[in-house]
C-alpha cells in the first residue's frame, strides 16, 4: 500500500504521515528530509545552492540511506544528519536545490526503489503527481501561512533554536512559491487528492480524518 502525502511547507504533513504510518505499522519516508540532505552536503562543500552545474556534479558523491525506524533517521555519506538538516540555513536554500530537475531525477528514483519493497506512506511535494501516481490514497494537506508559521516558529523556539518570526513567514511564503512554480514537478493538488486543511483542527482530530478515508475504501 501506497499512501501519498503532498502539501506546502510546515503544514504539519509529516506529522501526520508519521502518525498514520505507525498506525497502519508500514514505513514512513520524509522525501523532503531527502532534499534536505543534498543541501546540506553543498552548504558543508562550499557549494552555491544556487548554481546548478556544480550541484549536479556534486551527486555522484551524495550517497544516502533512509532508515525506517521511527523516528525515521537519514544519514549522509554515513553520517546521521537528521537533526542537522533542519537547521535554518537549510531551510533557506533547499528550495533551489530541489528545482533542479537532475536532483529530482535521482531523489524520485530513490523513493520508487524504497516504495517498490515497502508498504509506505511519503510525504513530499509531488509523491502523488510524480513519483507515486498510482497511489492507492492521496492527501494534499495545507493551511494559512500565517499559522503555519507561526508553528514553524514555536517548534524552533522549542529546541532552543533563535529566530525572528517575520523571516520564518517570509521564508515560508518564497518557498511556497518557488514549490509551486517551478518547471520541474511543482506543488500541484492532483484530482483525486483528498484536501486536508489543518489551520483550524488539532492533530487527533487530522488523523482521525485521514484515517477515515482510508478505512471508508
Ligand atoms: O517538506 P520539507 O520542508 O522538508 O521540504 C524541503 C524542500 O524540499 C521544500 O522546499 C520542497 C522540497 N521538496 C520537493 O521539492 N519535493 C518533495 N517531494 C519533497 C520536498
Amino acid at each position: 500500500m501506497i499512501i501519498a502525502i503532498d502539501g506546502h511547507s510546515s503544514c504539519g504533513k509529516s506529522t501526520i504521515a508519521r502518525a498514520l504510518a505507525r498506525r497502519l505499522n508500514i514505513s514512513y519516508v520524509d522525501s523532503g528530509a531527502m532534499y534536505r540532505a543534498v543541501a546540506l552536503f553543498c552548504l558543508k562543500k562550499g557549494i552555491d545552492p544556487m548554481d546548478p552545474v556544480h550541484v549536479v556534479q556534486a551527486l555522484p558523491g551524495i550517497h544516502l540511506k533512509i532508515l525506517p525506524s521511527l523516528p525515521v533517521r537519514i544519514e549522509l555519506n554515513g553520517e546521521d544528519v537528521t537533526d542537522e538538516i533542519r537547521n535554518p540555513e537549510v531551510s533557506k536554500w533547499v528550495s533551489e536545490v530541489a528545482a533542479i530537475s537532475e536532483v529530482r531525477r535521482e531523489m524520485v528514483r530513490l523513493q520508487r526503489e524504497f516504495g517498490h519493497n515497502n508498504s509506505l506512506v511519503m510525504d513530499g511535494r509531488d509523491i502523488g503527481s510524480v513519483v507515486f501516481p498510482e497511489a492507492d490514497f492521496k492527501f494534499f494537506v495545507t493551511a494559512e501561512p500565517e499559522i503555519r508559521a507561526r508553528r514553524r516558529y514555536r517548534e524552533l523556539q522549542e529546541k532552543g533554536i533563535q529566530v525572528d518570526y517575520d523571516e520564518i513567514l517570509s521564508n515560508l511564503l518564497h518557498r511556497d512559491h518557488l514549490d509551486s512554480t517551478r518547471s520541474d514537478s511543482p506543488l500541484v493538488q492532483t484530482k483525486e487528492a483528498i484536501l486536508i486543511d489543518t489551520s483550524h483542527l488539532g492533530f487527533e482530530e487530522q488523523l482521525q480524518l485521514v484515517l477515515q478515508y482510508i478505512q471508508k475504501s
